[in-house]
């Protein structure tokens, strides 16, 4: 397997069509993954503006995400897959104008889910990077300042026959990411200087 490049690197090769998502691999999804302690290249500290996506996520999925910019993605250059990763995130609680928008409760360090690939199911032709808190926004945050850490890898990005069996594996890995994060080595991360730095 290649070490995955910059965004803008990896637009320009071939790739493999993404497996499509089975019923074995359904029923075989570990409830905890990676190891006790964030190996190596975890933990990865990203940054930047939040933009917006194509709107799906919120809509189709009732998932909606935080897109991170393609200069924030250098970082994840580490990683060895396109796939689903878990850790923290924090939204900064100004706007583009300055303006403070957001409630203290919003703008805490909370937990997340990452995408980061070509939506096979959607068809994508760039990769973004798909940022979902787990937490009920009062309202969006886009061109808000967002600081993640990613912490493991979930599982590879799948392709689907329906919609349903999407939004129960996006189920699945909200669940996997909050008992993979219920571990000391895991929890410490939320008090990282990484997420200090917002006011
Ligand atoms: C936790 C999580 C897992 C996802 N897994 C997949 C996947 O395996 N395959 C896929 O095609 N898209 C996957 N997606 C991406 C959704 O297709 C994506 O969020 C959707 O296209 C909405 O994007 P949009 O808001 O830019 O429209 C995942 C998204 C999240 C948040």
């Amino acid at each position: 397997m290649t070490m995955l490049e910059t965004a803008a690197e990896l637009a320009t090769h071939e790739r493999p069509p993404a497996p499509l998502r089975t019923e074995k691999f359904r029923q075989s999804r570990p409830e905890v993954v990676g190891p006790d302690c964030p190996e190596p290249p975890f933990p990865i500290s990203l940054s930047g503006a939040v933009r917006k996506g194509f709107g799906r996520g919120g809509k189709d999925l009732g998932c909606p995400t935080a897109n991170l910019p393609d200069e924030s993605l250098p970082p994840m250059s580490n990683v060895t897959q396109t796939g689903v990763y878990y850790g923290y995130a924090q939204v900064s609680p100004y706007n583009k104008e300055g303006q403070k928008v957001l409630s203290e409760d919003d703008t805490v360090v909370l937990p997340m889910v990452m995408s980061l690939g070509y939506n096979p199911f959607y068809k994508n032709q760039q990769l973004t990077a798909e940022i979902h808190i787990m937490h009920n926004f009062k309202s969006d945050f886009y061109g808000h300042e967002m600081r993640a850490i990613v912490l493991g890898y979930i599982r590879p990005e799948l392709n689907y026959t329906s919609r349903e069996g999407l939004i129960e594996d996006i189920e699945t890995d909200k669940r996997v990411a909050l008992k993979s994060l219920a571990r000391p080595e895991y929890e410490k991360y939320k008090s990282d200087l990484h997420f200090s730095l917002l006011p």
